[in-house]
């Protein structure tokens, strides 16, 4: 058996880049042989192997032929005379399609070194085009290699303009979506995933919601951009994207709904969709108004997702510049207010039920009137 490593690993060791996960190519091998060694395999009609010891994936030689249209439409073509260069042939992208021997030769059959030095994100071969998660791969890989400068050549941008017009895309399965978005939203540039699906006319077919963000001045490109220097967790950024929408929760829905994003995603964003417009004019509040904001917000129960929302209102607000200042300040303070009333002993006053509970908010509202005076005085 003939054992290449390809793939992720080859690319981001060239690349200088940490490798997390290798995966490997076996030339010359049967299910049969595999099994015999020892691996152990996954998946049924696809033939993945698990090392005995390390675990890692091995897959045979493949060639893979379209027999119809969308994902399920491939066969696999894995008998023990598929080459490594046939194997090569029917990967995405050059710098994807490098192989390395044991012994640190490579196999650079379609120019993923060169594509490296250049910095382009070039296909392979015309075969590109027969899975169509591919072109959000681009357009992901683009986002996540783009300071290091590399951008998508210009003869792939051209094939990932006519898989649109070919309604190729149109085989995308939502959870396939969904997992790229993802994992865009998370790379340093996640703008640039988005601008490349304009660039192929992906972005209205797929996200009509997110098109007003193409517009290279929108004020939400700053945001992402902010919640990237200060590492805010993907659902964080995902809701400044959903931002776009403003205060249309239907279409926020609508879009959250077509992808099955995950809740905690969702959430984030729906707070943000119904609670900016208070947040932004959050110095202007009664203290009856703060009080039902708060209480909205489920500040005393959920205070981490009371702070995510302000995180995500904060760079929003900045990312349109002077026209608002920052509230989470505010709002903290006033969270803290509403911490420090003594519920205890108003409990103790042996008051129950309704007028318990009025009691507690009357004292709540007093605390926040008298934070508000304090703070005009100052
Ligand atoms: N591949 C492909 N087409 C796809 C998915 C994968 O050609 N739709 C090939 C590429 O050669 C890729 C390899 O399979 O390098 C492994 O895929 P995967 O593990 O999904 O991605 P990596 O390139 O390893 O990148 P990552 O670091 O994101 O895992």
């Amino acid at each position: 058996l003939e054992i290449y490593l390809v793939g992720g690993a080859v690319r981001d060791q060239l690349l200088g880049l940490p490798v997390t996960e290798r995966d490997w190519v076996v030339v010359g091998g049967t299910p049969e042989a595999m099994l015999a060694q020892g691996y152990q395999q996954v998946g049924k009609d696809f033939p993945v192997f698990l090392h005995p010891k390390s675990k890692e994936e091995y897959a045979l030689a493949r060639k893979e032929r379209k027999t119809a249209k969308g994902y399920k439409g491939f066969q696999f073509d894995f008998d023990a005379k598929v080459s490594l260069e046939e194997d090569l042939l029917r990967r995405d992208i050059t710098i994807n399609a490098i192989a390395q021997t044991r012994q640190g030769t490579l196999i650079d059959p379609y120019g993923g070194q060169r594509d490296i030095q250049q910095r382009k994100l070039r296909h392979v071969s015309p075969a590109f085009v027969e899975d169509p998660v591919r072109l959000l791969r681009v357009a992901r890989f683009a986002a996540r290699f783009a300071d290091l400068g590399f951008e998508v050549a210009a003869e792939t941008l051209q094939l990932l303009t006519s898989m649109v017009a070919s309604k190729e895309i149109e085989a995308l399965v939502a959870e396939r979506v969904w997992a790229e978005l993802h994992k865009a939203l998370i790379t340093n540039t996640p703008m640039r995933f988005f601008d490349v699906l304009h660039a192929c006319g992906a972005l209205s077919y797929l996200f009509p919601e997110l098109t007003p963000l193409a517009n290279k001045q929108h004020p939400l490109r700053k945001s992402l951009q902010l919640a990237v220097q200060q590492q805010h967790a993907a659902p964080l950024r995902f809701a400044i994207v959903l931002a776009v929408t403003g205060t249309d929760l239907s279409a926020l829905t609508g879009f959250c709904r077509r992808y099955r994003v995950p809740t905690h995603f969702q959430d984030i964003a729906q707070l943000v969709a119904q609670y900016y417009p208070l947040y932004k004019c959050a110095s202007q509040l009664t203290a009856e108004a703060l009080l039902r904001l708060l209480e909205k917000l489920d500040v005393l129960r959920r205070p981490q997702r009371f702070n995510d929302f302000l995180a995500v209102c904060d760079c929003i607000a900045e990312g349109q510049q002077a026209e608002v200042t920052l509230q989470s300040g505010n709002l903290k303070a006033y969270a803290d207010v509403l911490k420090a009333v003594p519920i205890q002993s108003i409990v103790k006053s042996g008051l129950q039920g309704k007028a318990l509970a009025n009691a507690i908010r009357e004292a709540r509202m007093q605390a926040l009137n008298l934070q508000i005076t304090d703070k005009n005085r100052r």
